[in-house]
């Protein structure tokens, strides 16, 4: 399996620190100096479907491909205003594409979670094209009274084509239930017959929970893949890491001792854009000239479950 075409789309508006500490008791001090983050993409005219197919039209042209070549679209979501039907299947509509589709909730591990199951599906021969986008509005889901989690999001659409080819080394996907240290529960409709009392609540985190299992996981999974290809760790070009705070970024680098040059990273300008982080920086990397064909790259995302994935890939 390899990469063909990456494709981005941000909502307009830019919320900054200071546009965050009008609504909540926090400063651009304490989340910069706290996360990294200054300012953040955020939805507030577009709707995710438009960014979506935005995202889907800029990766199938750079594949070379047109909309009905794609034999298969998986959509990685976490939450929006359809429950059903899925999201790839509107987005399906939008681009003019004719193939199957579905939705994948893996949170922030999703396009790693989709790139696993293509590289199944190319390998078995089943499917040749396939389209992956993820589109995530995490700030429709966090409690804008409470300085905790809104701070950490971004909204984001991204996107890529997967195909044949030799690039993906050796994926590791793991998941251990931790439900409670990351979570949103919505309240279902009523039923006439349901005794048990239901509640809704925005999203809740147990920030430090997730600092660690988030930073434990992901240099545990990179030593794994890095060893499993018969790499050592100085052989890697760049590490391209889930994008969910500096800190956590920094925290990795530090414990697997990697140069600063090989981890790049956006999240001051994106937040956190759950699984459309590693297609938005793939995108900027490639656009920036800074991945070249032969390059070794490490990929590695975690999140909500607690999900996590890394794999090896060489550029081509
Ligand atoms: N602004 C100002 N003060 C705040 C804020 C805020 N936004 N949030 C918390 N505080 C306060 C707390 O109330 C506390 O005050 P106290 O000392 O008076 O009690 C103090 O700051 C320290 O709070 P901590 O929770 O200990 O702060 P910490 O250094 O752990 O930073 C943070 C919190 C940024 C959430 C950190 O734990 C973190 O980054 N965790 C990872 C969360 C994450 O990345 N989630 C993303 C989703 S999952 C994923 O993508 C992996």
């Amino acid at each position: 399996m390899k990469i063909s075409g990456t494709g981005v789309a941000l909502p307009q508006l830019r919320v900054t620190n200071d546009m965050i500490a009008q609504y909540v008791d926090t400063s651009d001090e304490w989340i910069s100096s706290r996360t990294g983050i200054k300012e953040r993409p955020m939805i507030s005219t577009e709707s995710l479907i438009d960014l979506g197919a935005k995202a889907a039209k800029d990766a199938i042209a750079k594949a070379g491909l047109a909309p009905t070549d794609i034999d298969l679209f998986i959509c990685s979501n976490v939450v929006n205003s359809y429950v059903t039907p899925s999201l790839a299947c509107i987005i399906q509509g939008e681009i003019g594409a004719t193939c199957p589709c579905f939705d994948i909730n893996n949170a922030c591990a999703g396009f790693m979670t989709a790139m696993d199951m293509a590289d199944g599906y190319i390998s078995s021969g089943k499917y040749k094209n396939i389209l992956v986008v993820c589109a995530e509005e995490p700030s429709r889901i966090v409690d804008w009274k409470s300085r905790d989690a809104c701070i950490l999001f971004g909204d984001a659409a991204s996107a890529a084509v997967l195909t044949a080819g030799d690039s993906l080394k050796t994926m590791k996907f793991s998941t251990k239930s931790m439900p409670d240290v990351l979570y949103y529960r919505r309240k279902l409709e009523y039923n006439p017959f349901l005794k048990k009392e239901e509640f809704n609540k925005p999203l809740q985190m147990n920030g430090r929970d997730v600092f660690k299992t988030a930073v434990s996981f992901s240099s545990a999974d990179i030593k794994e893949v890095v060893e499993a290809t018969g790499w050592k760790m100085e052989d890697v070009d760049m590490f391209v890491l889930h994008q969910a705070n500096l800190r956590i970024i920094e925290a990795i680098r530090q414990r697997l001792d990697l140069p600063d040059e090989k981890v790049p990273h956006n999240v001051e300008r994106m937040g956190n854009t759950s699984s459309a982080c590693i297609p938005i920086l793939l995108n900027e990397l490639i656009e920036a000239g800074k991945i070249k064909k032969g390059d070794k790259l490490v990929f590695s995302a975690f999140g909500a479950g607690f999900s996590s994935a890394a794999c090896t890939y060489v550029w081509e």
